[in-house]
Formats: structure tokens, sequence, C-alpha cells
């Protein structure tokens, strides 16, 4: 399965891809983690993104396709779930035609639909694992103990871009940029707009009774 999840910051693509990743044995791949990844081990690539990413706007493109490209050729074969990735209509393009050379193609793009406040609220509570990347929020989803993680103990961190004026930023660049992704897909494939400003739980399910769907066809 090759699944595509849409939508703002703090729609909820990490919670959610992390539970579909484990339960379909997909491989999970967020551009938003894998640069964080590049950052914290000072390669060029982190270098060059970590000015984009502090002020709430997007890498440049050719640095993201041929970053994702290399993690997605590393795929197993029951497939991938996307988060974060592709953000502009030029990335999706670009990685239409690279699946196309291989023979594959997007099976199904999930769409999460969240109003503004809600991401606020929902972003300048995170807190997250530095180690296992697990994602809690200080209301919503609180670990055992607090500030700690309930997977490896690990003390639980803030995002240097979850500040107010940080996320305006990404939510301008998610309505300006990432917003017209959606429409490239809805013209080729099949996209599912879900309600993401419920309970997780609610989310969940709506998202696995689509997959169940589309493995039992
Ligand atoms: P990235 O890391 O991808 O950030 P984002 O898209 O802004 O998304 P978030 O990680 O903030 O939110 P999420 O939807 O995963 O929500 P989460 O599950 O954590 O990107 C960061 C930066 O990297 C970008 O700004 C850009 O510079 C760069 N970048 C990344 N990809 C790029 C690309 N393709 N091209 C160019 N640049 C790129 O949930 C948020 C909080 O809400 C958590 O606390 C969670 O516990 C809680 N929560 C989740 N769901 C619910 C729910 N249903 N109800 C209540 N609480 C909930």
């Amino acid at each position: 399965m090759r699944i595509v999840l849409l939508g703002a910051p703090g729609a909820g693509k990490g919670t959610q891809c992390m539970q579909i990743a484990e339960k379909y044995g997909l491989l999970h791949l967020s551009s938003g983690d894998i640069l964080r990844q590049e950052r914290s081990g000072g390669t060029e690539l982190g270098k060059k993104a970590q000015s984009y990413m502090d002020s709430g706007v997007l890498v440049p493109d050719d640095l993201i396709v041929k970053m994702m490209a290399g993690a997605i050729n590393k795929a197993p074969s029951t497939g991938f779930v996307l988060d974060g990735f592709p953000r502009t209509v030029v990335q999706a393009q670009e990685f239409d035609k690279s699946l196309h050379k291989s023979g594959q193609k997007i099976d199904v793009v999930l769409n999460l639909e969240v109003d503004d406040d809600v991401v606020f609220k929902r972003i300048t509570g995170r807190r997250s694992c530095p180690q296992c990347g697990a994602v809690y929020h200080i209301e919503n989803m609180k670990p055992v103990k607090d500030g700690v993680c309930d997977k490896d103990g690990a003390e639980l961190v803030q995002r240097s871009d979850d500040t107010e004026e940080v996320i305006a930023n990404r939510l301008k660049t998610y309505h300006h940029q990432t917003k017209p992704v959606v429409d490239y897909y809805k013209s080729n494939n099949s996209v599912y707009d879900l309600d993401a400003n419920k309970d997780a739980d609610e989310v969940q399910q709506l998202m696995i009774e689509i997959l169940d769907n589309l493995t039992s066809a």
C-alpha cells in the first residue's frame, strides 16, 4: 500500500501515521523528521534546511525531492505512508514521475482537514520524544509521567518551530503552497477528506475503515 497523508501543521499526520504504519507493516516516512535528523547530524542538507524550517517556510523542492527519493527506495514491499511530503505541486509531480518510472503509483491520499484555531492549540501544547519520535500533548495526550516518554523514558522536548509566530507562518505556507496539492491529487487519485478536528481515536478509526475497504476490494 502506498499512502500519502496530507494536512496542515498539527493536523495529526505524525500521530496517525505512526499507528497506521504499525498496523499495516508500512514504512512511515516523515519529511520533517528526516530533516530534523539531518540537522541534528550536522549534515550539509541539515545546514541548508535550518533557516527555512526555523522561519516556517518550505525547504526548496529540489533538496526535498532528492532526499525523499532516497528514503522511499528503502521502503519494504508492503509499502509506505508519507507524512509531510509532497508539500508542493512540483514535489507531487516529480514524485509521480519517479513512481511511474518504476511502474508504481499512489494507492490512496488521506487529507486531514483541521481548523486553524485547533492547529494553534495542538502545536503549542505538543511535546515529542527526541529518541523515538513519539508525540504527546500537554492536555490531549499526556504521557503517564509528566515530561517523560512512556516508551523509552527520555525527557520530552518542544520543537523549536512550535512558537506562535512560526506556527502562523507555517499555516500561511500550508494554505498557499500545500492546499493546491490536494486538488492535484483529486484530478488523478482516490482522495478522502477526513474531519481531523475530531478526537485522535475517531480519526484513526475513519482511516482504518478506508484502508481496510481498499485492501479487501
Ligand atoms: P513537519 O515536521 O512536517 O511539520 P508540519 O507539517 O508543520 O506538521 P507537524 O509535525 O507540526 O504536525 P502533524 O500534522 O504531524 O501533527 P502531530 O501528529 O504532531 O515540517 C517542519 C518543517 O520542515 C516545515 O515547516 C518545512 O520547513 C520543512 N519541511 C518538511 N517537509 C517538507 C517538504 N515536503 N517540503 C519542504 N519543506 C518541508 O500533532 C500535533 C499535536 O496535536 C500533538 O501534540 C498531538 O499529540 C496532538 N494531536 C494530534 N491529533 C490530535 C487530535 N485528533 N485531537 C487532539 N490532539 C491531537
